[in-house]
């Protein structure tokens, strides 16, 4: 899989992508993730890839046939999408993340909240994301939350040590994950549940059920109406 993500602030992603699970990703070739710089594809001396808005306002608006350029040469494979990262889109989930996974190839534009020109939307972006109901200054952020909860769904990438399965959100329970307990089995005085002690692999499992249907009553109600 290919993530190629567009932006004006190519620094801001230097640190997220060498660490951990996505770096082990990239070192596997199991994803290869590109930053692309906005401005390569501007053409004038000042390398400008926003404008002064028609009919006026505050702001600047980032331009269509600066980032057009820029998406298609960058557009590789056959099973893509192109996103914008902008707090307009719809809200990300674990299911978008999901389907993403899928795809051969995606493409990230950091969307700028003073404005993007509405032909972007319409003539380039496939879908529009947000990762959440607040502003950032910019989809930089925004990129860096889907790439990493796309990068560790990627078949391979993550250990059976981290597993998938049981994890919040997951396809299999829909809600929060169950509470997890290390040594020591006695801590000032707090014990681990015994039955996580007892070995019986059938009550264990119905235990953590259990517990995570009533975790996701007390904290995400909400979540319910969707398992
Ligand atoms: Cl994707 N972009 C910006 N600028 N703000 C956001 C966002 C995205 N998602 C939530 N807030």
């Amino acid at each position: 899989m290919k993530i190629d993500i567009i932006t004006i602030f190519p620094k801001m992603f230097t640190g997220p992508f060498r660490e951990s699970i996505v770096a082990r990703a990239q070192k596997k070739s199991l994803v290869e993730i590109n930053i692309h710089n906005l401005r390569d594809w501007t053409k004038d001396k000042h390398k400008s890839v926003d404008d002064q808005p028609f009919g006026g306002g505050p702001g600047m608006i980032m331009r269509v046939d600066i980032v057009d350029r820029a998406v298609t040469d960058i557009s590789k494979q056959f099973k893509k999408k192109i996103i914008l990262l902008t707090p307009q889109g719809k809200p990300f989930t674990q299911k978008k993340a999901q389907q993403l996974s899928k795809l051969e190839q995606i493409i990230l534009i950091c969307g700028h909240y003073e404005g993007v020109d509405e032909r972007i939307r319409t003539q380039i972006v496939d879908e529009e994301i947000s990762i959440g109901d607040y502003v950032l200054s910019g989809g930089e952020l925004a990129a860096m939350v889907v790439t990493d909860t796309v990068v560790r769904l990627i078949p391979g990438v993550l250990g059976q040590k981290d597993s998938l399965k049981e994890e919040s959100f997951s396809p299999a329970t829909g809600g929060l994950e169950y509470p997890q307990y290390t040594r020591p089995a006695e801590y000032k005085k707090l014990l681990v549940p015994k039955i996580l002690l007892s070995g019986n692999h059938q009550q264990i499992k119905t235990w953590r059920q259990k517990q995570s249907l009533k975790r996701t009553k007390d904290k995400r109600p909400d979540l319910l109406a969707t398992i």
